[in-house]
């Protein structure tokens, strides 16, 4: 039976997933704030290194996927910290427990935001590791009222990473694919609080378009998570996968290919 740690498992996208798993006869290890088979803070060294503690005690030393997804989205330092730093701890530290697998997998949570503005200083003080620095450029965002950006560039951060050490020999030279999601607009807790109003409804399609359906529920992205994370992904690696209706072929169109030759 194949072990994964779901992260953010307690709600939302990590809860459709981790119940997904389940349903197909899977052991899940859920780690969140609350509620979870790990209870531990992300956002914090001590509950980083809790994390692969318990993560180790409870499988034995051996997992077979990890879905590194817990985030937030509170134009805060702390998106920094949890969703760049904690998922760099989250499949980092639990690199090790994969390596006993026969078909190991990791996958994390971007978002569409990818493709929305962001700050290249913030970027590159997560890309160097430097989580205070990287804090405090945040809150001088927040500080700013571009608490939206510092958001947007921890998801940068997190992908500009995984595709830095996807092909290396941790990940796929140890036969780990490695991959990123980056879901559109979904109905989850995470978005009550700017879907609430018709008006909000509407200022957020209009941000994000999604002629493929609309907004999505969590159980959408969680099938992609799902299989991101099975023995089926034999090959794909180092990718981000948009999971959005459209939104990112609209934003885009064809500007992702097709440098030309001189
Ligand atoms: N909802 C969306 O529209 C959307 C779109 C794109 C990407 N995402 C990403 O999807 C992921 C899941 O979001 P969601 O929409 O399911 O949100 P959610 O708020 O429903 O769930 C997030 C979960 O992460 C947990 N979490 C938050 N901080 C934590 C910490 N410090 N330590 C441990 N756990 C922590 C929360 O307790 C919660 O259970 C996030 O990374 C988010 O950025 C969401």
């Amino acid at each position: 039976m194949r072990t994964t740690v779901v992260t953010g498992s307690a709600s939302g996208i990590g809860r459709a997933t981790t119940d997904l798993l389940r349903s197909r006869g899977q052991q899940v290890i859920g780690v969140d704030l609350h509620d979870a088979d790990v209870v531990a803070d992300l956002s914090t060294v001590h509950g980083r290194l809790e994390l692969v503690r318990a993560v180790d005690a409870l499988s034995h030393g051996r997992i077979d996927g990890v879905v590194a997804n817990a985030g937030v989205a509170q134009d805060t330092p702390a998106d920094v910290a949890v969703n760049f730093f904690g998922a760099l701890a989250t499949l980092e530290g639990l690199r090790p427990l994969l390596l006993g697998s026969p078909a190991p997998r990791a996958v994390l949570t971007a978002c569409l935001a990818i493709l929305m503005p962001s700050d290249q200083e913030l970027v590159d003080l997560c890309l160097a590791l430097d989580e205070p620095g990287a804090l405090a450029r945040a809150e001088k965002l927040v500080e700013a009222r571009e608490g939206g950006v510092a958001y947007a560039s921890s998801k940068v951060a997190l992908c500009q990473w995984m595709r830095r050490h996807a092909d290396a020999d941790a990940w796929a030279g140890s036969g780990i694919p490695l991959n990123a999601v980056a879901p559109g607009v979904v109905e989850s807790p995470m978005m009550a609080r700017l879907l609430g109003t018709e008006f909000q409804q509407a200022q957020m399609e209009a941000e994000v378009p999604m002629p493929l359906n609309g907004f999505m529920t969590p159980a959408v992205p969680a099938r992609l998570l799902a299989w991101l994370v099975s023995e089926e992904n034999t090959h794909l690696c180092g990718q981000v996968v948009f999971v959005d209706g459209g939104a990112e072929v609209v934003i885009r169109r064809d500007t992702t290919w097709g440098a030309g030759r001189d």
